[in-house]
């Protein structure tokens, strides 16, 4: 029985070919900003308080007016089906066997967002790449929004894909039967080569006013990593911003995503919802990144790592997992609420004069 995150990867691994092992876990480059995700989790140390009588913890967090079981969601990641035949399909069954919170659904999903929509009753969110063909998108998101999909997620990191060595020395294709069903007829086989058809690489700001034209739903903007960047997605009106580096495949050499939080929630000073993602795969990092200014964060490969250990059971066992070493962590912790979460949880206490 798996009782990490890090045994669901071992597991997984045994199970995938190793290009599609290569694809789903690789970054980009030298990997400097993969191996840079998870490190800066690695160098937190807790404070905790005692004596706090802190009874049984509450996971629950309030996010754009829903409430979540927990403050962590599940990442848009290209084609489920390459972990597991049915896809996301049994991620949706998976997470809503495990907890009440937002699945985001990539563009690129193996399955379509109607039978998504009838299969769960989990919140399902749009992860929207703003391809060059605008009618297209606007079409994805008009399906998804009928279907009754609650926000959209607009990557703003990705222009072109990044340079995956592992895929390109794989020279790495999907396997037969895994496509993106949501854009059927697209002769789409090299993720590569398809980006560089598909995807826009001239976008600015005005997305943004054109993404809201088009849909009532709310925007998020994922793969914000500075506070200036931070600033103007909350001016330009976007209802929450999620710091990314896209779980290190795209610009090899950024921060890690936990180290540039504390300038990207000083610069949003509140006025909307942080998420974050990258390298999340422990209870206690859930707090970390809360501690250091997110509201909820999103974990992206231990999902897949589930989905390849055992389809929508191994979903439910990585949140579960999760999930309980939270609540432990809160208990050890002395906190009842995610309300009493603050810096102190990580840094030094402020100085108090009597
Ligand atoms: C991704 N990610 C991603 N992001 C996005 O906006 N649209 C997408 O289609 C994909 N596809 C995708 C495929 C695979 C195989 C991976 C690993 C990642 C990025 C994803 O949403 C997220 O930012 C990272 O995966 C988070 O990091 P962790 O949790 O995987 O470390």
């Amino acid at each position: 029985m798996e009782l990490t995150l890090g045994e669901f990867a071992r597991r997984a691994r045994e199970r995938l070919d190793p290009p599609v092992w290569d694809f789903l876990e690789g970054g980009a480059g030298e990997e400097r900003t993969l191996a840079a995700n998870t490190a800066a989790f690695d160098r937190i140390r807790l404070r905790p308080s005692v004596l706090r009588g802190a009874g049984r913890p509450g996971t629950g967090v309030k996010i754009l007016g829903r409430t979540w079981a927990a403050p962590v969601a599940v990442a848009p990641v290209a084609f489920h089906t390459l972990a597991h035949p049915e896809g996301e399909l049994a991620t949706v069954r998976g997470i809503g066997a495990a907890a009440k919170v937002p699945v985001v659904v990539s563009t690129f999903a193996g399955r379509t967002f109607e039978e998504l929509a009838a299969e769960t009753a989990v919140p399902l969110w749009l992860q929207v790449y703003c391809l060059r063909d605008r009618a297209l998108t606007r079409h994805l998101v008009e399906r998804a929004e009928r279907a009754g999909f609650e926000a959209l997620v607009l990557t703003v990191d990705t222009p072109r894909l990044g340079r995956r060595l592992r895929d390109l020395r794989n020279d790495f294709r999907l396997p037969p039967g895994v496509t993106p069903a949501n854009l059927e007829g697209d002769g789409f086989s090299s993720p590569s080569a398809h980006s560089r058809a598909a995807f826009d690489p001239d976008l600015d700001w005005s997305v943004v006013d054109w993404l809201r034209s088009v849909s009532a739903l709310p925007i998020l903007l994922k793969g914000i990593l500075t506070g200036a960047d931070a600033r103007r997605a909350a001016e330009a009106g976007v209802d929450g911003i999620v710091v990314s580096n896209h779980g290190g495949r795209q610009l090899d050499g950024v921060p890690g995503t936990l180290d540039v939080l504390p300038e990207v929630s000083a610069a949003v000073g509140g006025r909307v919802p942080i998420l974050l993602d990258g390298g999340v795969r422990r209870g206690r990092d859930v707090l970390a990144a809360l501690a250091l200014g997110a509201d909820a964060v999103l974990v992206g490969r231990p999902v897949l790592h589930g989905l390849a250990a055992g389809g929508a059971d191994g979903v439910r066992n990585v949140f579960t997992v999760l999930l309980d070493e939270l609540t432990d962590a809160m208990a050890q912790a002395g906190l009842r609420t995610l309300a009493d979460v603050g810096p102190e949880l990580v840094g030094q206490a402020p100085v108090r004069r009597r």
